[in-house]
């Protein structure tokens, strides 16, 4: 039997920026938050390299809003980039409070007047200025704030839980705009599920399941941008898909990303033949902006016609190595890859969504009572390039940013009530489960062929022509079926898929993560790509 439940807070997403949200709001307020798999599915699990933040005495706020406008390529909205930077070190503090088991400096730092932590350093920063636990900062940061959650009896943590459409007064054909909770799919007894809540808050993660070859898990699949397009909102800037320039290549690792600070600690690309080639492309060379990595070497593997290159850092001690890269140095040791006395082969890979839910920095979208924060909000931050790093930063500062701004609120919002039960009656359940498999694959490859770091106008239109094909045919198939995991996310990724081509096709410019051959110059003047869904302003 499907259920209903009321919450004051509804939080679609269990990675950094829903528990922050969740760990931020006060004790009297009933929580739930949600996850798709188990608690840990989302990106912030895999996080490697740590988060960025003006920490250290001889770094400035003004000098990390300068290299994070230079990353995006002048897109960046300025007013949002100097907001997070000014609010690093809060949110740091913050964690540190939480007990995050960030990585200490050793004592000759500390006795230098530096800071107490050790400090990376990654591409486009001209400080060191990532704090991090290891090369595992996101796994640490994960099981630290989900240990506070379990504490906290006012949060719920809910796990197979799929959110599959958002519910607002105008879908009900009520006066008004406002969001009232969502559907949710419950993955332990099929049932579609009623959530009333007085703020939702898609905290969904990223898109870059969207691509054949990704660092991202399983769940990317950009749920959260699809929910909020549907509901009504404007998303932003989607054509900028970060591919990390680093993933490991072997025909059994699925996924795993070497991180940058492997760069940033003095590892070198190669080429087959041992030769460098970075400084061929950027005068910061392996720590150029990851756009330019990222195409260095897809532009050097197509040259050349390898599989991957390399990246060396066996020259530096392999205590060293060992010490700073635990993770990258047993998994890599599990390929029968000793990265203390051979270079890694690795491959660019999709890793990050700079585009997303229209937001401001409150993490207010267009639909009142409905929040995004995280990987799926676009604030203006990364422009249009992701500078490394400053993903997680983003998480907690809007995160802590739209906890306050709900509890301004509080006052003003009731909980929703008589919200109409998921209606399954005119569905059955599939037994063509190979189409639903057949359609992410042939999505996947499209968009790794078609949208991927090198594009063209006759690309963009052939995936364009097939992504609409694609979702005419799901349109029907979830008309039909019962919903499953699965087809809530094909329904979203190849919703997200036609959002991502039509951003593309509508800049004719190559400016940092969009490159197309048919417009290879930038133009004078930065603009958005602003989308508006049909139903915007009704
Ligand atoms: P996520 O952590 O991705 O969590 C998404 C959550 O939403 C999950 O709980 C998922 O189950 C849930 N969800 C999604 N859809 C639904 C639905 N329909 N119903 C219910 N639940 C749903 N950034 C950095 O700043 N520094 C780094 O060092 C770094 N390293 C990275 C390394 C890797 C391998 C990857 C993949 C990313 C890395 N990033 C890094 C990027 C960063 O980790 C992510 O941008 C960030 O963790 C996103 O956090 P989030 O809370 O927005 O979403
Ligand atoms: C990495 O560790 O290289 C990932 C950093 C990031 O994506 O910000």
């Amino acid at each position: 039997m499907s259920q209903h439940f009321q919450h004051d807070v509804l939080v679609i997403g269990s990675g950094a920026a829903g528990l922050t949200l969740a760990l931020t709001l006060p004790s009297h307020l009933n929580i739930v938050v949600l996850s798709k798999a188990d608690l840990s599915n989302g990106s912030t699990y895999w996080a490697q390299g740590g988060v960025a933040a003006v920490l250290d005495d001889t770094d400035t706020v003004d000098s990390h809003v300068e290299d994070t406008l230079i990353a995006g390529a002048g897109l960046c909205r300025e007013d949002a980039v100097r907001f997070t930077v000014e609010h690093s070190r809060d949110a740091i503090q913050w964690l540190i409070d939480q007990g995050v088991p960030f990585t200490r400096d050793d004592e000759s730092a500390r006795e230098d007047g530096g800071f107490e932590f050790h400090l990376t350093r990654e591409g486009g920063h001209s400080h060191r200025r990532i704090i991090h636990a290891a090369d595992a900062t996101g796994a640490a940061i994960f099981n630290t704030l989900l240990e506070q959650a379990k504490k906290r009896p006012n949060i719920q943590l809910l796990e197979q839980r799929v959110a599959v459409d958002l519910i607002t007064e105008r879908k009900l054909g009520r006066e008004g705009q406002r969001c009232l909770g969502a559907y949710v799919l419950n993955r332990n007894n099929g049932e579609v599920d009623t959530c009333h809540a007085r703020f939702t808050v898609l905290a969904c993660g990223g898109a870059a399941k969207v691509y054949l070859y990704t660092s991202n898990p399983d769940g990317a699949c950009g749920d959260g941008i699809a929910m909020a397009w549907r509901a009504g909102c404007r998303v932003g800037n989607l054509e900028f898909n970060q591919f990390h320039p680093t993933c490991l290549y072997h025909p059994q690792a699925k996924s795993f990303l070497i991180t940058e600070a492997v760069r940033g600690e003095g590892g070198l690309l190669k080429l087959p033949n041992g030769e460098r080639f970075m400084q061929r492309f950027h005068p910061r060379a392996e720590l150029a902006p990851r756009d330019v990595v990222a195409r260095a070497i897809d532009h050097e593997m197509k040259r050349l016609g390898v599989d991957c290159v390399y990246l060396d850092i066996s020259h530096k001690p392999a205590e060293f190595v060992k010490s700073h890269f635990p993770t990258v140095y047993e998994r890599c040791l599990d390929f029968g890859i000793d990265i203390t006395r051979e270079p890694i082969p690795v491959v660019p890979a999709a890793h990050y969504t700079c585009g997303g839910v229209v937001v401001d920095k409150h993490g207010r979208t267009d639909i009142p009572g409905l929040y995004a924060i995280g990987e799926t909000s676009f604030t203006g931050l990364h422009g249009a390039n992701r500078m490394a790093s400053n993903s997680l930063l983003e998480c907690f500062v809007y995160a802590r940013s739209a906890a306050q701004d709900m509890l301004s609120q509080l006052d003003q919002v009731q909980m929703p009530t008589d919200l109409p039960t998921w209606d399954a009656s005119q569905v059955t359940d599939s037994d063509e489960d190979v189409i639903i498999a057949h359609n992410w694959d042939e999505l996947r490859r499209f968009m790794w062929d078609y949208v991927g770091i090198v594009r063209t106008n006759k690309r963009l239109q052939r995936a364009q022509h097939r992504v609409r094909l694609l979702l005419s045919e799901i349109d029907e198939f979830y008309s039909n079926y019962k919903v499953s995991r699965d087809l809530i996310e094909l329904r979203n990724l190849a919703l997200v898929a036609e959002l991502i081509i039509n951003s593309a096709m509508q800049r004719r410019e190559s400016r940092g993560l969009h490159y197309t051959l048919d417009y290879p110059d930038l133009l004078p003047e930065a603009h958005d790509t602003i989308l508006e869904p049909p139903t915007f302003g009704d």
